[in-house]
This record gives C-alpha cells, structure tokens and sequence, in this order.
C-alpha cells in the first residue's frame, strides 16, 4: 500500500485527512506531515497518529513516505512538488498544478519516467461527472457541439481565514475555481485547442469580513472577472465566465449541448449530481439517478487512484498531464485577452478513463 505524507496543514487539509485515513483507508495510509506551522502538524499528527516532520526536507528524506500530497497554497505547489520529484517521491498538488507553465513543464520533465505526477481537482471522479461522461460517452445528446460554463460570486473574503493568496499571483477566480471547470469540461469533452478571452479587475481592494483577519484591507493584483471561449479538439464551442465581482446571477453550473439533446451538469466543485438531460425539443428536463460512486465529499479520490495506479501499473486518473493541459489553458484565456489575440493551446492529454 502507497504511504503519503503531507505538506501544508492548513484549511483543506482536514478533509484530506479525514477521507485517506476513513473512506481511503484500505487503499492508502496517510504516514507523515509537515507545516511550517509546527503546531497545525503537531496537531494533526497527534490526531491522526503520524509523524510530524519540522521540515519538508525531513518529510521528503522518510523511507515512510511514497508519495507526497501538496496542499500548500499556489506559489508553493512548484518548489515543493520539484523537491518531492527530486527525492525520488511521487507528488500530487493541490490545484492549480503550478502558477506558471514552465514549473509545470519542469516537474513534469524531472518526474518522468521514474516517479508519478497527479493533480487537484478530483471532483471529476465522482458520481456526479461520471454519470454525465456515461451519458455522454453512450450517445444520450448525440455528438457535442458546444458546452457553456459559469462560476461567478463575490470572492473569498467572507469564509476563508487566511483569503489574500486568492488575489494574489497564481489566485483570482481562474486560477482557483477554473480548474474544477476545466478538468470537468476536458474529462467529458476532451483536450482545448484554442481559446479567446476577456480579463478586468472589477475591486482593486478586497476588504475581509472573515475571522480572524475582519477589517484588513487585501490590495488584488490579479483579474478577478474573466470572460472566454474554448475550442474543443472534438469541435465543441466553450463559453466560460469566472468572476469573483459578481453577488447575483441564474447561470448554470455547466452544460453541453449536442446534435440530439442537452445535458446539465452538476456543480464540478463537488462530487455529487444532480444531473439532467433533455433530448430534442423537449421543454423538459428529465433528472437522471447518479450511475457512479463517490457522490458525497471523496477529496482524496485522485490520490487514491493514482496511488492504486502506481500499484497496479495503470495510468492515474487525475494526472500531470491533463493537470498541466488546464494550468495552460487557464494561462491562454488570460494571455489572449492581454493580447488582443486567440491563445493556440499547445499542450494536450487523453480523456482519463472512466471510473
Ligand atoms: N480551502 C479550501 O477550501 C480549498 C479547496 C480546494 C483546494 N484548495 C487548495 O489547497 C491549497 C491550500 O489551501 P488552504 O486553503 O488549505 O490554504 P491555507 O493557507 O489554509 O493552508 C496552507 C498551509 O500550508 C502551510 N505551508 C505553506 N507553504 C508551506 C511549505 N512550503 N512547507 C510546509 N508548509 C507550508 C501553511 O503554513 C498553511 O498551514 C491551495 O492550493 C488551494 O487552492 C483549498
């Protein structure tokens, strides 16, 4: 059984801890953690009986740890994953895989053929996206001929206890929550050739209203309202807007229409449904029963799959390369707008497997 150690004990990692050491539990063995905050690995350590390394170096050297779970925040996912690679250890990053391309490319380069990249998000797994690639891999909406997408709120000021990384370099609503879009929109539909884009700054300060940091003032030094479009490899049309301006709107979540019907999907930043489709001129929209497992929160479902993967000697699911296909698609809708110019996608990846 792979053993994982963990770097980062901050918001997300409860979850992750909870799940790989309950819901994953015969499947992978969480052994290790660090933070640079001793006390939040003390404490999960304590909670969770593991070692608490003072160091991510000392995590990196343990014989105890196979593969290392990045959940640090954004500018960290590079140095950190290119450490673990260099220690001979598999890694899987939290979302986004990297801030920049290059990193990307350079762990992906250090990393191959000796050890496994993987990466956030996972949702794409569970039930809810599953049952819409079942639906759509058996023909319910015919071929796809364009797929629209929509995350649009008020920014994270309000919940997260520590919000300022979301507006800064490797943050903004794309960034953060775009992956979650694109790895649904690349699992169901395929790899991005192209795509156009339009990016502003709609507050060029954010004020926090959550504790413990109420009243200070963030100053954002990214775009936080992207509107764009993508081109499918498989011919479908993409719209897809990401904005942390917006209080109010009735878009959905996701949907794709095709040549004998239109399929909803749920919100990708879950693993659950529902999902519906209507066929042809239908004015109806039928709720289709989820088909697939893992439709309550399973973070650590891609972790677990590319640690089953590793085992039995399959491709991994939530991998480097479609990871870093998103990481570059996500650059191309804001390098477009900055250019005035279609961004042509260079990179591309498989549709990973169906569960
Ligand atoms: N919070 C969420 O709901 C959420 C959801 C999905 C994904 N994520 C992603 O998870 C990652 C972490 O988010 P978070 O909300 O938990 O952030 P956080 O700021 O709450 O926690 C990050 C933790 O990592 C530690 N850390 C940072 N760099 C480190 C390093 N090099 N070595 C050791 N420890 C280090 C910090 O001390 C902190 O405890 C981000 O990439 C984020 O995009 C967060």
């Amino acid at each position: 059984m792979q053993r994982i150690g963990i770097v980062g004990i901050g918001n997300i990692s409860g979850i992750y801890l909870k799940n790989l050491t309950g819901m994953f539990k015969d499947r992978v063995k969480v052994t290790a953690v660090t933070d640079f905050i001793p006390e939040r690995a003390d404490q999960a350590a304590a909670e969770y009986s593991l070692k608490s390394f003072r160091t991510t170096e000392e995590l990196l050297n343990s014989p105890d740890v196979d593969i290392v779970l990045n959940i640090t925040p954004p500018p960290y996912h590079y140095p950190v994953a290119l450490a673990a690679v260099r220690a001979g250890k598999h890694v899987y990053n939290e979302k986004p895989f990297c801030v920049k391309r290059e990193e990307a490319a350079e762990v992906l380069k250090a990393a191959a053929g000796t050890v496994r990249v993987g990466g956030a998000p996972d949702t794409f797994l569970g039930a809810g996206i599953q049952t819409c690639r079942k639906l759509l891999d058996d023909g319910w909406i015919g071929k796809p001929v364009a797929a629209a997408a929509f995350m649009m709120n008020h920014g994270p000021e309000h919940w997260h206890p520590n919000p300022e990384f979301f507006y800064k370099n490797g943050g903004g609503p794309m960034f953060d929550i775009g992956p979650y879009y694109l790895t649904a929109l690349v699992s169901l539909l395929g790899p991005v050739v192209r795509v156009s884009g339009s990016a502003k700054k709609g507050f060029d300060e954010r004020t926090i209203t959550s504790e413990p940091r109420k009243g200070s003032v963030i100053t954002v030094d990214v775009p936080t309202h992207l509107g764009g479009t993508l081109d499918f490899s498989c011919g479908a049309v993409g719209t897809i807007i990401m904005s942390f301006d917006v209080y109010a709107h009735t878009l959905p979540f996701i949907e794709i229409y095709g040549t004998e019907g239109s399929l909803r999907v749920p919100d990708p930043n879950t693993f659950g449904g529902p999902v519906s489709v209507s066929r042809f001129r239908s004015e109806t929209w039928s709720e289709v029963p989820l088909l697939k497992k893992y439709s309550e929160n399973s973070r650590g479902l891609g972790i677990t799959d590319m640690a089953e993967a590793i085992g039995e000697g399959r491709p991994h699911r939530a991998n480097g390369d479609l990871t870093s296909h998103v990481l570059e698609v996500m650059h191309g809708l804001h390098e477009a707008s900055a250019s005035d110019q279609y961004y042509p996608v260079k990179s591309s990846c498989d549709r990973p497997a169906p569960m």
